[in-house]
């Protein structure tokens, strides 16, 4: 098969990496920074001292989980907890423990891309918890809503925290909010942790930090193309790059060749060429406030219930509903 040829594609990713260096400018998808050493290096990340992401909600959560607890439970029925993207599940299992201690009840069902992360999250729980019932499921965001629509007659909560959302550009998180739209009831509700607009420097540098974790997080989708696809990416040639627009609140995430160079991805029969300087973009995390949730929601036709912060207003978890 030569490079002028579209090949068949044996999963998501093939024809992700071959559409996203076939075109200019070249991208890839930060949905494939996950795989085993990707997960790790994500939870390295949410353990870093710039990524205030994850402490900051944690704090939220932890600071307001009994009027969280009193919003889920509603008249006491009996609920599932969705969670789109719950990684290790930090942050989930402050609500997790605090549910089981009202004596609420309650399953909870996990779902994110990795098989691996969900494996650790469900012997966590069950080691930790074990009076919570859980269910896992794994696939993509937009897959795995569909499940949810079809799923026992519970009251459904998605949760979606950490501001997973941020991967999506406006239009795309439209769509989704749309989808979960479909998938919820007139009682369910939606928690969604997201990002908020604040000092530019804070937010470049949780997503540049020193010690390199994030340039390893970034050009995991190139170790992972070698490793899975027969490549063979020379990743000291990439600069990790990471841009900040505090008018629109997008960050994005850049591999920047160093040097001119080809690229073989066996799998593909593809060759890649890259110029030097020539950029690869991996991910956006958007960065919201309230006038920017508020179009969200509108556009999807979702209302906002209630929302929870802290002090400073750096994160904001959002409750909406139909
Ligand atoms: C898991 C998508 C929320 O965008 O902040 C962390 C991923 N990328 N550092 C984010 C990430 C670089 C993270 N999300």
């Amino acid at each position: 098969m030569r490079n002028n040829e579209i090949p068949t594609f044996t999963s998501a990713f093939e024809q992700e990496v071959y559409e996203g260096l076939t075109t200019f400018p070249k991208h890839l998808s930060s949905m494939y920074f996950y795989d085993e050493v990707g997960d790790k290096l994500f939870q390295d990340i949410m353990a870093m001292p710039e990524y205030y992401l994850t402490d900051c909600e944690y704090n939220i959560l932890d600071t307001h989980k009994n009027e969280i607890a009193a919003l889920f439970k509603k008249g006491g029925e009996p609920f599932s907890l969705f969670e789109l993207g719950a990684g290790d599940g930090k942050k989930t299992k402050i609500l997790l423990r605090h549910f089981v201690e009202q004596n609420i009840t309650f399953d909870y069902r996990p779902i994110d891309i990795s098989q691996n992360a969900l494996d650790q999250l469900e012997n966590t729980v069950k080691a930790e918890i074990p009076e919570v019932e859980i269910n896992t499921l794994q696939g993509t965001y937009f897959e795995t809503l569909r499940d949810i629509g079809n799923a026992n007659g519970r009251r459904k909560i998605i949760l979606f925290l950490g501001s997973n959302m941020g991967n999506l550009l406006h239009p795309q998180a439209v769509e989704f909010l749309k989808n979960m739209r479909e998938t919820i009831n007139e009682n369910d509700l939606i928690f969604m942790g997201l990002d908020q607009k604040k000092n530019p420097q804070t937010v470049l540098d949780a997503y540049n930090d020193k010690t390199g974790i994030t340039e390893a997080f970034n050009k995991n989708v190139l170790a992972r193309i070698n490793k899975e696809m027969g490549g063979n990416f020379d990743l000291d040639k990439f600069l990790h790059w990471e841009v900040y627009d505090p008018e629109t609140g997008t960050a994005k995430s850049y591999l920047v060749a160093k040097e001119a160079q080809t690229v073989r991805i066996e799998s593909l029969e593809l060759e890649v060429r890259l110029k030097r300087w020539e950029t690869i973009h991996t991910e956006i995390s958007q960065k919201y406030d309230d006038a920017v949730v508020e179009w969200l929601a509108d556009q999807a036709n979702l209302k906002i219930v209630t929302e929870f912060t802290d002090a400073e207003q750096q994160f904001k978890n959002y409750v909406f509903k139909k």
